[in-house]
């Protein structure tokens, strides 16, 4: 099979390349991506040279350019993972995210309807939670949650998800989508809650917790998601949707007070200095009070579910920070930096 994984160079795509290269020779791994600031080939290194491994530099958003691609390529199978990811970007600038999330995802659905014929091909779309919008103290999103997206970013989310479904009833074409949770884990660019967290503490820098940090997210390990994906993309049926999460449910403080604690486990540095630097901050407009996922139906149709606990995968990928200083350093520099600068300095 060939495999085209849009997005391969962020966070979740890479991860998911890191797994699926190595242990599925037999198939052929077409990497797009644009590489813009959240990509970092640096992630892909250990499989860069391998005989089924191919990187495209693409941007999903460039029509002309995706169907080249099509061309030159022929998939049979499409993961699509590229996207702009970061809600705070979104709030202060959200062209982008209108023209990768929503344009981008419209120009593969065109190219893959133009060369699957008759019910060949897969386009297997990876989405998020936050289509579903903001949940109160009780209850859970089920695939058969209304859609009430806050931010730009999960509005332009919901318009993907709305597309490839859109093309399955329309066109027939064959579609999976999954829909997960906040992920953690190895390689997530430091915008994000907890590698944020983890850089700063180490430079002893402020840890800006929004509002009272009483937000709530469902958090899940990396790779535990991968698995989901690859466990859909193999067994899932077309047409549907498959939501993936963690059952782990935390309040944001608890997530920063849990990391200071790993931190100086891990350190030998004093629990109290890390907690110390704690800064609350002025809340994310529109933020969404608490996510929580239902995996049933993917726990029991399709036998999937996650390996890591909270415990256990926050563990992992302190160290993880701790011991890849080189990758640390590189996302330290260029526009990691003025992305900090615009929006924590204006807090
Ligand atoms: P990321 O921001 O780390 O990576 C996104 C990747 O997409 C980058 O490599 C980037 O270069 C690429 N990209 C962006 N615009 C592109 C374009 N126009 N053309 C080609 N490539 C482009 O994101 P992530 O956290 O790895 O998320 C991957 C997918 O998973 C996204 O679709 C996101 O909505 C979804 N998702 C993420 C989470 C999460 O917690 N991170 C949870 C659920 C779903
Ligand atoms: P984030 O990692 O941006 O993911 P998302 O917004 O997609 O859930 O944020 C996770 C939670 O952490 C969210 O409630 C916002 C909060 N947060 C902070 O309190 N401080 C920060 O610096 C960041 C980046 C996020």
């Amino acid at each position: 099979m060939k495999i085209l994984v849009t997005g391969g160079a962020g966070f979740i795509g890479a991860n998911f390349l890191n797994l699926l290269v190595p242990r599925h020779p037999e198939h052929t791994f077409v990497n797009a991506d644009k590489l813009t600031y959240a990509a970092n080939l640096a992630s892909l290194a250990d499989i860069a040279g391998a005989a089924n491994y191919v990187f495209r530099r693409t941007d999903i958003a460039d029509a002309a350019a995706v169907d080249a691609l099509f061309d030159e390529q022929a998939p049979d199978i499409v993961i699509h993972f590229a996207a702009e990811s970061h809600v705070d970007r979104s709030i202060s600038g959200p062209r982008e995210f209108v023209r990768t999330n929503i344009e981008g995802t419209f120009n593969l659905l065109e190219a893959a309807r133009r060369i699957w014929k008759d019910g060949q091909g897969l386009f297997h779309h990876v989405s998020t939670d936050e289509v579903y919008g903001s949940l109160g103290a009780e209850g859970m999103f089920t695939e058969d949650t209304r859609y009430d997206p806050s931010s730009p970013y999960s509005a332009s989310k919901a318009a993907s998800d709305h597309l490839v479904r859109a093309y399955h009833r329309t066109f027939k074409l064959p579609v999976k989508l999954t829909n997960c949770s906040n992920n953690y884990g190895p390689l997530q660019f430091p915008e994000k809650l907890i590698p944020l967290m983890i850089m700063n503490a180490q430079d002893g820098k402020p840890l800006p917790v929004y509002g009272q940090g009483t937000n709530v997210r469902d958090w899940l390990y990396v790779q535990d998601h991968c698995e989901a994906i690859w466990t859909v993309v193999q067994r899932g049926a077309v047409g549907e949707t498959y939501n993936i999460g963690g059952n782990n449910e935390v309040k944001n403080i608890d997530v920063v007070h849990g990391l200071c604690r790993v931190l100086a486990e891990e350190t030998g540095r004093p629990a109290e200095a890390l907690l110390g630097l704690i800064t609350y901050v002025k809340d994310r407009p529109g933020h969404d009070l608490r996510y929580a996922i239902d995996a049933t139906k993917i726990r029991e149709h399709l036998g999937w579910s996650p390996k890591e606990t909270f415990e256990t995968g926050l563990r992992k990928t302190v160290r993880w920070y701790l011991d890849h200083h080189a990758w640390v350093d590189q996302v330290r520099t260029g526009e990691y930096r003025n992305w900090i600068e615009q929006n924590y300095d204006r807090r």
